[in-house]
């Protein structure tokens, strides 16, 4: 290469973290452990288990049970196609491609070889096994047929609208070829097991702000099966706030609702269209089109400018069918003896569809407008509706990276307090410092036996002076330091520092560990 071409050469590329993504690093993972650690002594105790899920499914089961019109499944997803018919799929683009640029009857001739080339290739992999023979992509193939069909009679003489209409369809039927399972990215999880529980990475694509990320981490619990007794809603979030007081968060603020159930929402849903039509030319877009797709959302508007009219709206707790007040008033009993304090919110309806009765969400202090840092409630019917039998069940979901952040600024504002969750519970640490090949195997041997009896070892990998060892085992924290010169390999006599007051002692290896555990 040219020095005049060398000097041009590109810089290398910065790679920058996907937007709403962020590494979590230490020492800050040590909480997330903490936290984490909690969360699995705690559920234990109310007899929950672990489960691992996919992190992946098909985008149907979330479009079910979380509900086609909701932000998450309508605008949030990331959702692919998952197949390997990389050619076919080019072949598609192209067609598309030129069937958009030929907008005349008379350009039909040069649309039509390489869509019907795409016609025959997609029917070879449907008959390969490859392009899933579902009923829509044999409906579809069929259509396209037809349309190619149709579009190969056009002349001059074929009215332009007629030409037009088909060439769209034709398009969009291309367009609408599964080519492979559409899966998304897990925006939830409702789970599968009786009392279990999750931690996991979830993926939503919102607008990222302080608590909202794209990739976010939930804790999640569920109980699926059994009985639906008042007592089990309690129970479950009462283990939730049991964690929550384990791990000291503040200003924690239960707020509980009941939605009642497919006998009495009905009922309520048009009594409140019929309502929000009344103020409809006052509200904005979003809420004008969710009077028509699905009213109860109108309720969790944050919009300023609504408030006034929501606040007027009639209020669920008033249209309950006798069966369900009566089980909102069993919850709100069950919580007083388990001496859980609430506060009713007729508006907390949630954002996701498969919820009925109760529901609630938990805030926190120091969060800003991201402040629901749990939120969940009962979804009897969910299961059924993915085709399994009858099953009662309800969960929650701990939004953990709000939890965090809550609880970082909990310990800004009282540094010191050593009850803090923010206070390392490491074993502290040991630095050895050697010198001299002979030390050098020494120091290995005693760092993979401190290691072994649990201390936190620094071994640095080449050989420095003591007292620039020592100066780095400062600057790291170590609480001690172990130095190892000739005259400690010769005589067996290792000498430990205690770098808080200098204070030096002699010991053999036989000893050091017990030595170092009576001194924690
Ligand atoms: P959710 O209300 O959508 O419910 O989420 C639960 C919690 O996850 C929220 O309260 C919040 O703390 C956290 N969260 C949600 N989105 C984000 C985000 N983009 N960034 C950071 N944190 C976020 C559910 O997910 C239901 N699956 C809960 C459930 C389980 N209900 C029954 N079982």
């Amino acid at each position: 290469m040219s020095e005049g071409a060398a000097k041009k050469e590109e810089k290398p590329r910065k790679f920058q973290a996907i937007r709403g993504t962020r590494d979590l690093l230490p020492p800050e993972t040590a909480l997330w452990n903490r936290v984490e650690q909690t969360a699995h002594e705690v559920f234990a105790t109310f007899g929950f288990g672990e489960i691992r899920l996919p992190i992946f499914e098909q985008t149907e089961l979330f479009a079910r049970s979380i509900g086609a019109d909701t932000d998450v499944v309508s605008k949030e997803m990331y959702t692919f196609e998952d197949h390997d018919l990389h050619d076919l799929n080019l072949r598609r683009s192209r067609s598309i491609t030129d069937i958009e640029l030929f907008t005349e009857p008379t350009n039909v001739g040069i649309i039509l070889p390489y869509a019907k080339h795409f016609l025959t290739e997609a029917k070879q992999e449907l008959t390969a096994g490859k392009l899933p023979r579902t009923p829509s992509n044999e409906f579809l193939l069929a259509r396209i047929e037809s349309d190619l069909e149709y579009l190969a009679t056009v002349t001059d003489a074929t009215p332009r609208d007629a030409f037009r209409d088909r060439r769209s369809e034709l398009r969009r039927n291309m367009q609408a070829l599964e080519l492979g399972p559409v899966i998304s990215l897990r925006p939830e999880v409702t789970a599968s097991v009786c009392r279990a529980y999750i931690e996991h990475n979830m993926h939503r694509r919102e607008r990222p702000q302080k608590g909202r990320y794209r990739q976010f981490y939930q804790i999640d619990a569920e109980v699926l099966g059994g009985t639906d007794a008042p007592a089990i809603d309690a129970e479950v979030i009462e283990m939730v706030m049991t964690f929550f007081e384990r791990l000291g968060l503040e200003g924690v603020q239960l707020h509980i609702n009941s939605i009642g159930d497919k006998k009495c929402r009905p009922k309520y849903v048009e009594l409140l269209r019929a309502e929000l039509s009344k103020v409809k030319d006052r509200l904005g877009a979003d809420s004008q089109r969710r009077i028509e797709t699905n009213p109860l959302r109108v309720l969790d508007s944050k919009l300023e400018s609504e408030q006034k009219l929501i606040e007027r709206m009639p209020h669920i707790a008033d249209h309950l069918c006798e069966e369900c007040a009566e089980n909102y008033r069993g919850v709100k009993k069950e919580l007083e003896l388990r001496g859980v304090k609430y506060r009713e919110n007729w508006r907390l309806v949630r954002g996701l569809d498969y919820y009925m009765r109760t529901t609630f969400e938990i805030t926190a202090k120091g969060l800003g407008s991201q402040n629901a840092v749990c939120g969940g409630g009962r979804y009897d019917g969910l299961v059924e509706l993915l085709g399994g039998p009858p099953t009662k069940g309800i969960g929650f979901a701990i939004g953990e990276d709000r939890l965090i952040l809550s609880l970082q600024e909990s310990a800004r504002a009282h540094p010191g307090d050593s009850g803090s969750p923010l206070a390392t519970r490491h074993s502290p640490l040991l630095y050895i410092a050697w010198m001299g090949e002979k030390a050098y195997t020494t120091a290995i041997r005693a760092a993979k036996n401190l290691r072994n009896a649990g201390f936190r070892v620094e071994l640095p990998p080449l050989e420095q002076k003591f007292g620039k060892a020592l100066g780095q085992a400062d600057k790291l924290g170590a609480r001690f330091a172990l130095i190892l010169g000739d005259n400690e390999v010769t005589s067996g006599q290792w000498t430990l520092k205690t770098l808080a007051d200098g204070k030096q002692e002699k010991l053999r290896e036989s000893d050091l560990v017990e030595h170092l555990k009576k001194q924690l």
